[in-house]
């Protein structure tokens, strides 16, 4: 079960946190993976780790919002079975307080980025006979989180886009699927409790490990672990579908 074993793995922010996991799942399972990182030595300390557990992995350097390095980055790789769109950038406030550039930076990366693969993977897989396409979205696509206004869009026009291509490739056996997460602790929540909460970092840490109704945050294994379900041929009934990963938030938070 969950093999992937000659499939050909395109992970974008593979270098770190919930990313990292995936890649290295994925390539247990056999698959040869494709990282695209912005942080090459952080890309290439992953796909390091993956061929010294006897797996195969390879680092392209490219900002996943910038569509001529995406397109660049895909032409180099080939074919692609897999694509997971997991590359992405937190923002903390409400629409008062994010700045236009902020606004756009969050889009640049978190929706921009996505497009920008998407656009590179779909007609290779369309070519190739079909694919699977997971998609990194969050709980603040569904719920209404306290100051995440532009982060919450652009996890919202994942899950959107999850849907429309998952309707637009149907018959190209391209099947298209996204996950929300609650709070993982990765790399990406350290930073932002660092960046956003100094000299309370200890105690915002327990206050979001609290908000997940099971009592802490979730791990990037455990991320790993539905992703892999999901781009795996068990998975073959499941398209055009969000699955919650989340320790209760959104249904048992009463
Ligand atoms: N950690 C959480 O609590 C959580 C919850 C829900 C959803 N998510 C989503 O999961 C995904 C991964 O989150 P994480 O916590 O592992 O983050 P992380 O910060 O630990 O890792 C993100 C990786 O993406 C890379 N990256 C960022 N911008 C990039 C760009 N423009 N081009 C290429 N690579 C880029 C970074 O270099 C980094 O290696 C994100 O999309 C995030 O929104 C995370």
């Amino acid at each position: 079960m969950f093999e992937l074993t000659g499939k050909q793995a395109v992970v974008t922010g593979g270098g770190s946190g919930i990313g990292r996991a995936i890649a290295q799942l994925f390539a247990r399972q056999g698959a040869a993976v494709h990282i695209i990182e912005r942080t090459l030595a952080a890309g290439q300390a992953t796909a390091d780790e993956i061929a010294q557990a006897g797996g195969t992995a390879q680092v392209h350097a490219a900002d996943v919002g910038q569509q001529a390095a995406v397109q660049a980055a895909f032409a180099a790789i080939g074919r692609v079975d897999i694509l997971v769109n997991n590359a992405g950038i937190a923002h903390v406030g409400t629409v008062e307080n994010t700045p236009e550039a902020d606004f756009d930076r969050v889009y640049q990366v978190n929706v921009k980025g996505a497009y920008n693969c998407l656009f590179a993977a779909v007609p290779r897989m369309r070519e190739q006979g079909g694919g699977t396409i997971l998609n990194l979205a969050s709980i603040a696509a569904h719920v209404g989180l306290a100051d995440r206004f532009a982060y919450s869009m652009s996890k919202g026009a994942i899950h959107a886009m999850t849907l429309s291509v998952a309707r637009d490739y149907l018959s190209s056996h391209i099947r298209c699927n996204s996950i929300s997460p609650a709070r993982v602790h990765t790399p990406f929540v350290d930073g932002f409790i660092a960046g956003n909460y100094p000299g309370q970092e200890a105690a915002v840490f327990d206050k979001l490990s609290r908000s997940q109704p099971i009592g802490r945050m979730g791990q990037p294994t455990e991320i790993a672990a539905l992703a892999l379900y999901l781009c795996s041929d068990e998975a073959g009934f499941i398209t055009g579908c969000d699955y919650p990963i989340d320790g209760g938030f959104i249904k048992l938070n009463t």
